[in-house]
């Protein structure tokens, strides 16, 4: 049942804390700095593709930013688009996000990946699923069952496993601040859980034209989902762009009656851009509403703050996603859409 919930979609949400306690179980150990995964410590992949279909291709970006920034070549593309990339070669590895393992457009770009001689790995939800017993290899995500179409804590726990992924497999400097970010993830999410001032800013901007959603660097892909999960319970128009790509088109859409979402953590260089893009909807007379950990002054020219904990960039993300999904969630309930089965939808989508 809902236990107490309104919607199977908040009592996931709520289980995100949980969710990803159990991710990390066993996987982690902080005093050495180390993440254990098992044999898939030993893939040592030259370069990584993902195929993956809406939310999970937004953790797909995720995961492919994770071993670039490890200084191995990743990218992440869309499965029904897979045909058009070009074949993995050498110790490659092709990973195929799925929460449910049974996504017609991911198993086929995997399918197509093995028949390229591939290796191939699911980041999954469902142990025995089409696409764990399929692939070479496959990383649990531990979110538990998810019953609402939309995806939330599932999104959470893929973020999470595959930055383990990530330090399992390759090396980065900075391991360490990311294992502590990752354990202090389930409290700081549950922080969020408690103290968000989501639903105010639903109500303030249910009857808005548009939303759009910005973010760099590893906030794209949260502002990305963002706008995913805005469009698919509401019903209401909603975008999400790499924060400077908004100038080079999506600006002139921007008036007082669209909200613009931005997510600006840290307060360096890309911060201070994302605060530049900031700044240029503001001066449409939009409604600004920042995701921040107040580092930077972003907070000067927005209209409302949603506050998040300061942490790891990566980690940021699971947090900063976590407001929005609230957001999205009670515009949603403001509106009476029918939140766990949005119309047209499918929780999961067997047809390619
Ligand atoms: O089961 P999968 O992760 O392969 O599903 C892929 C998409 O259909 C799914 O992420 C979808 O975009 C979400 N349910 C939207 O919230």
């Amino acid at each position: 049942g809902k236990s107490g919930y309104e919607h199977f979609m908040l009592k996931e949400i709520h289980e995100q804390p949980r969710a990803l306690r159990q991710c990390l179980r066993g996987r982690v150990d902080e005093l050495a700095g180390t993440v254990d995964i098992g044999d898939l410590g030993d893939l040592s992949p030259t370069g990584v593709q993902f195929v993956a279909c809406g939310t999970s291709y937004h953790a797909a970006l995720h995961g492919a930013q994770l071993f670039r920034e490890a200084g191995i070549p990743a990218q992440a593309f869309l499965a029904s688009e897979y045909a058009t990339a070009t074949p993995p070669i050498g110790d490659a590895l092709v990973v195929g996000v799925t929460q449910s393992g049974e996504t017609a457009d991911t198993l086929s770009a995997l399918r197509a990946a093995r028949r390229r001689g591939a290796r191939t790995l699911a980041v999954t939800n469902v142990v025995g699923s089409t696409a764990a017993r399929e692939c070479d290899h496959a990383l649990y995500i531990r979110a538990g069952p998810e019953i609402g179409v939309a995806a939330t804590k599932t999104f959470a726990s893929q973020l999470t496993a595959l930055n383990l992924l990530a330090l399992g497999t390759s090396t980065t400097g900075d391991a360490r601040q990311v294992i502590s970010a990752l354990r202090d993830l389930p409290g700081h999410v549950q922080e969020i859980l408690d103290e968000s001032a989501a639903q105010e800013v639903a109500e303030l901007y249910q009857a808005a034209n548009a939303y759009f959603f910005i973010g760099r660097g590893y906030q794209e892909p949260v502002a990305l989902e963002g706008a995913l999960k805005m469009k698919e319970i509401t019903y209401k128009h909603a975008e999400g762009f790499a924060a400077g790509e908004l100038k080079h088109g999506p600006l002139a859409l921007v008036t007082e009656n669209t909200p613009v979402f931005a997510i600006v953590t840290g307060d360096d260089e890309r911060a201070r851009k994302t605060i530049g893009n900031v700044k240029e909807v503001e001066a449409r007379d939009a409604p600004v509403v920042a995701i921040t950990d107040g580092q930077s002054d972003v907070e000067r020219y927005a209209d409302h703050v949603l506050e998040i904990p300061e942490t790891h960039p990566r980690a940021a993300a699971v947090l900063a996603n976590t407001h929005l999904q609230l957001v999205s969630y009670h515009t949603a309930a403001l509106l009476g859409r029918n939140i766990d089965k949005p119309r047209n939808l499918a929780k999961s989508v067997t047809v390619e």
